[in-house]
């Protein structure tokens, strides 16, 4: 069972912050980090997720790092997500990310023109995001791109089926949680702190189904190259990468009549 990390804030000028992220996303606000286990942080420069006994802390970051790498040097619209997603020449579509996480596939997108809602249903991820956004905000080199990033904490499946036909996006993208993501040391430091602390998506089923419901052109799924399809109806077609695959599935809207 995943168990809620509290929030702590050792920052003491942030106390309010605080106490409206703890009001925000249902957190228990504590005044001391606790000796084992994992807690949300907020420090002067940034809400971390972190742990005694684990190197380095895990945050949604948009400004520096591999971000900032990927923003410069990572292959423009070549990207797998891109082609994946059906970013063509000037075609944008719009976005909902609905299983937002840390916000990085939404921010490579964001950052090559699409307009993308994420759905992130995880106090502890959606708090994170609020943070990574806010900070990206404030910076002169993201401050345009996160302006097309729109966070909501909500469960996905059930946010997805209150759109009316005006608001449904071109594209559902889902890449729900599976043990095993990614074979960096640091994507494995956020693969376990999230194991934890959100657990598995055991419930895609009913969150594909309501994004075939949804999409007007298309819903994608992100999954490892070798690793099982979400269950329901088959994909129409797939992308291999070297470590990911991308799942297509038609819509509902865009099937031919029979
Ligand atoms: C593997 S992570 C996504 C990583 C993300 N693609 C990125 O680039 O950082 C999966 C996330 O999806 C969220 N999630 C899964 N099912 C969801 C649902 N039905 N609604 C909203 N969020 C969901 C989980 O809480 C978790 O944070």
């Amino acid at each position: 069972m995943p168990v809620l990390p509290p929030l702590v804030c050792l920052a003491p000028n942030r106390q309010h912050e605080a106490e409206a992220f703890a009001v925000q996303f249902a957190l228990s606000l504590q005044d001391h980090l606790p000796s084992d286990g994992y807690a949300l942080v907020l420090r002067e420069t940034q809400l971390s997720l972190e742990h005694p006994h684990a190197h380095g802390a895990v945050m949604a970051e948009f400004v520096e790092g591999a971000a900032a790498h990927r923003r410069q040097f990572g292959g423009g619209k070549g990207q797998p997500v891109a082609k994946a997603i059906g970013i063509k020449g000037s075609y944008l579509p719009q976005v909902v990310d609905a299983t937002a996480g840390l916000g990085r596939d939404a921010f490579v997108l964001a950052t090559l023109g699409c307009e993308v809602t994420l759905i992130e249903r995880s106090p502890v991820a959606a708090a994170l995001l609020a943070d990574g956004l806010a900070r990206a905000a404030a910076h002169s080199d993201t401050a345009d791109i996160v302006e097309r990033m729109q966070l909501v904490h909500a469960d996905a499946a059930d946010w997805l089926l209150t759109l009316d036909s005006a608001q449904r996006p071109d594209v559902v993208y889902l890449d729900p949680m599976f043990p095993d993501t990614g074979k960096s040391a640091a994507a494995k430091k956020d693969m376990q702190a999230f194991q934890h602390c959100i657990g598995d998506d055991l419930d895609s089923e009913r969150l594909l189904a309501a994004a075939l419901q949804v999409a007007k052109k298309r819903v994608v799924v992100k999954r490892p190259r070798l690793g099982e399809r979400i269950p329901g109806p088959p994909p129409n077609a797939e992308l291999q990468g070297k470590s990911t695959r991308f799942d297509f599935y038609v819509p509902l809207a865009s099937r031919p009549p029979r």
